[in-house]
């Protein structure tokens, strides 16, 4: 292998010499295609090894490599949505109502809408949709994308051209790509479009240049020089001047073939190298797509015709109950492992038996699967007719499949059956013992799902109560954290200092912890900073818990009846014996403080944190957020006030994008947490204040 300065050297000289040429007007010494390609190995090599990155190389001299900064650029031309069809009598419908000599039929990709512009043949913004309007500097991260052409090539290239496309995650590289973060200890994309929206919001485009990014351009915006008599002739010029067009796309001059084209494409719609959600059909005439015009949303030259969500057969080969923390028994269905919507699905719940008898599924039944926006895999209904007379109908247990007790309704018409044997049965328990070291509740990194039943199956508990009391002597007799030489593992010391430290956890997590029946952090939250110590909580009445904001009556009486059983309030005792804090320090305010006011600079503002940060952890970010009086919010709406975005943030960030929601980066955060609103409402990238 060449040696990388060497290699450096090579490619840093080449392109400055092909750089004085084009710039000096002499004969090209490397053509377009080339001149890119070295680029690009550069970078690459530069990313490898940041040392050889000096001030002298090409990379840090041109233009197009400045840092992706998310500052808003103005398009020149709107760029606009699309309106959607969903079936043949809506295209139909759509296709009589506009008529034309011919159609450009495409892919819908799903990927990322981008606008690129080019003056005088160079690559001088790349923006993101945004609004429409207005959209977020990307230039830095665009340029890194294989086939996006820094330069375009031809002596026609106009002197101003905005061309539009869609930026996508390969297919094929993004299972790879994923099963990479996993073992590297990130999360995982959901699916390849949030990787592509998650690559292309990055601060640095080195890691965008480590991403497999591609893209293919639809549509042309703001152009000078030139007028293309259509669509696909705009493409034919596009493609000439370098930029990458689509090779699925087809000039079609009858309904019956635009029909046979969104039917193919929909049979095949696994097989195109990226993901596509339908097939766009545009009228290919300029001067016609110009009488048609636009509505403030979308042309009335182009429709989208969408997919429906992927539905499969598979073999239901049993319906199993699965028991939860809170004993409740569910059935669900075990199946055929099956390929739907990207990923393999063998499991689905079905909830309870009333649903199993309403949906009309048999054990032995073909049935039909899909994914329920497309991530929550879903069994539909059995296929009738491929059954042969061997299925047989599914039978509820009466009795609890882990500790053998009868199952009870809780009240009279509840369709849920649950196992009563709260305080022991294994199951319970070991579910219990699981979610209180969520990363919501306790937070203990070194007890999982396989700890939790060794501990449970050594019999070192009986139930939660002893868990901050066991010891390295203790663990030793386990089979998780025990060492060969008969003391604890690097494990099991780590679970001993995790208990230590969890000891002084704020009271929200101890509530959250105790597996209270509805009672989840946000009323955890708010029962903490009104009561300030469990003992408080146990001793308010109905009334006063109630009427706790985010808690309510439902809530109160879960409180009240959990505090009536005894080995309840054992547990509550032991981890008190053991040490484990059961009440919030209580900061008085400083004299001439208003309590209320003192520090709380988000009050009245919601905040959604999408993707990691690196100075938060993701509950850190929310107790952040939570002591400034603001509010933490999951999902991103016109309501929220700001977004802020780290590393590998999905679909929440270009929700907020297509909001045109104030964005911020970390920087941004922190600024916004010291500050509030009116600290962040100049730059920092956030947009605008709320
Ligand atoms: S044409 C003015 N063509 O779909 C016409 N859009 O749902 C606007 N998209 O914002 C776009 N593939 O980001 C067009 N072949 C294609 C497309 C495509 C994907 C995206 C595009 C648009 C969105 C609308």
């Amino acid at each position: 292998m060449t040696n990388p300065a060497t290699r450096w050297q090579e490619l840093n000289q080449e392109l400055l010499a092909a750089s004085d040429a084009y710039y000096g007007g002499s004969e090209p010494i490397l053509s377009d295609a080339a001149y890119d390609e070295r680029i690009r190995e550069l970078q690459a090599l530069e990313a490898d090894h940041p040392e050889l990155r000096r001030p002298d190389s090409v990379t840090q001299q041109v233009a197009f490599t400045r840092e992706t900064d998310f500052a808003p650029v103005a398009h020149l031309q709107r760029m606009l949505s699309l309106d959607n069809v969903f079936n043949g009598e809506e295209l139909d419908a759509w296709l009589a109502k506009t008529p034309a000599e011919s159609y450009l039929c495409e892919l819908k990709i799903d990927g990322l809408a981008v606008n690129l512009r080019y003056v005088d043949g160079r690559l001088a913004v790349a923006a993101t949709r945004g609004d429409g309007r207005t959209g977020e500097d990307v230039t830095g991260n665009v340029a890194t994308i294989a086939g996006v052409p820094h330069r375009l090539r031809g002596a026609d290239v106009p002197s101003l051209l905005e061309v539009r496309g869609e930026v996508f995650f390969p297919r094929a590289e993004f299972a790879e790509f994923n099963d990479a973060l996993s073992a590297t200890g990130h999360n995982r994309f959901a699916n390849p479009r949030n990787a592509a929206a998650g690559s292309l919001r990055q601060k640095d485009p080195r890691i965008t240049a480590a991403r497999p990014l591609r893209m293919i351009v639809h549509g042309v915006g703001a152009v000078t020089d030139v007028e293309f008599g259509s669509q696909s002739a705009a493409y034919e010029a596009l493609s000439r001047w370098g930029l990458p067009v689509s090779d699925a796309t087809r000039v079609l001059t009858t309904a019956d073939q635009v029909r046979e084209y969104v039917a193919h494409h929909g049979e095949h719609r696994h097989e195109a190298s990226h993901e596509i959600d339908g097939v766009v059909v545009k009228v290919d005439a300029l001067a016609e797509q110009d009488r048609l015009g636009a509505t403030s949303r979308a042309p009335r030259w182009a429709i989208a015709y969408k997919y429906p969500p992927e539905e499969v057969h598979t073999r239901l080969l049993d319906i199993r109950i699965g028991g939860g923390r809170t004993g409740r028994c569910t059935p669900f269905g075990a199946m055929e492992p099956v390929l739907v919507a990207g990923s393999t699905v063998a499991m689905a719940t079905l909830h309870n038996a009333h649903e199993v008898a309403r949906k009309g599924v048999r054990l032995g039944d073909v049935v039909v699967l899909r994914k329920a926006g497309d991530v929550i895999p879903e069994i539909l209904g059995p296929v009738e007719s491929l059954r042969d007379g061997s299925e047989r109908e599914f039978v509820m247990a009466t009795h609890c499949p882990s500790c053998g007790t009868r199952l009870v309704q809780q009240r009279l018409g509840d369709k849920d059956l649950r196992c009563p044997n709260a305080r022991s049965c294994p199951s319970q328990l070991r579910e219990r013992l699981f979610a209180l070291a969520a990363r919501g509740a306790f937070d203990i990194e070194a007890l999982g799902a396989v700890g939790a039943r060794d501990l449970l199956e050594s019999g070192l508990l009986v139930d939660e109560g002893g868990l901050f009391s066991l010891t390295a002597e203790d663990l030793a007799r386990t089979t998780v954290y025990s060492s060969r030489g008969g003391g604890v593992n690097a494990t099991g010391v780590k679970l001993l200092e995790n208990l230590e430290a969890v000891k002084q956890q704020p009271l929200w997590r101890v509530l959250v912890a105790l597996s209270i029946r509805n009672v989840g952090p946000t009323a955890a939250r708010a029962l903490a900073s009104r009561f300030g110590s469990l003992e408080r909580i146990r001793e308010a009445s109905m009334e006063e818990l109630a009427d706790t904001e985010g808690v309510g009556a439902v809530i109160a009486q879960s409180l009240k009846d959990w505090f009536t059983v005894d080995w309840h309030v054992a547990i509550v005792e032991a981890w008190r014996a053991a040490g484990v804090r059961m009440a919030d320090e209580v900061v008085e305010p400083a004299d001439g403080e208003d309590a209320a006011v003192g520090g709380q600079t988000l009050a009245g503002i919601t905040v959604v944190v999408t993707g990691s940060l690196e100075g938060f952890t993701r509950d850190g970010a929310k107790e952040a957020i939570l002591a400034r009086g603001g509010k933490a919010a999951g999902s991103v709406s016109r309501k929220t006030h700001f977004v802020v975005v780290g590393e590998n943030a999905g679909s929440k960030a270009t929700k907020a994008e297509e909001l045109g929601l104030p964005i911020l980066d970390e920087a941004g955060f922190v600024k916004l947490l010291e500050l509030g609103p009116a600290g962040v409402s100049g730059d920092d990238g956030a947009a605008a204040a709320p």
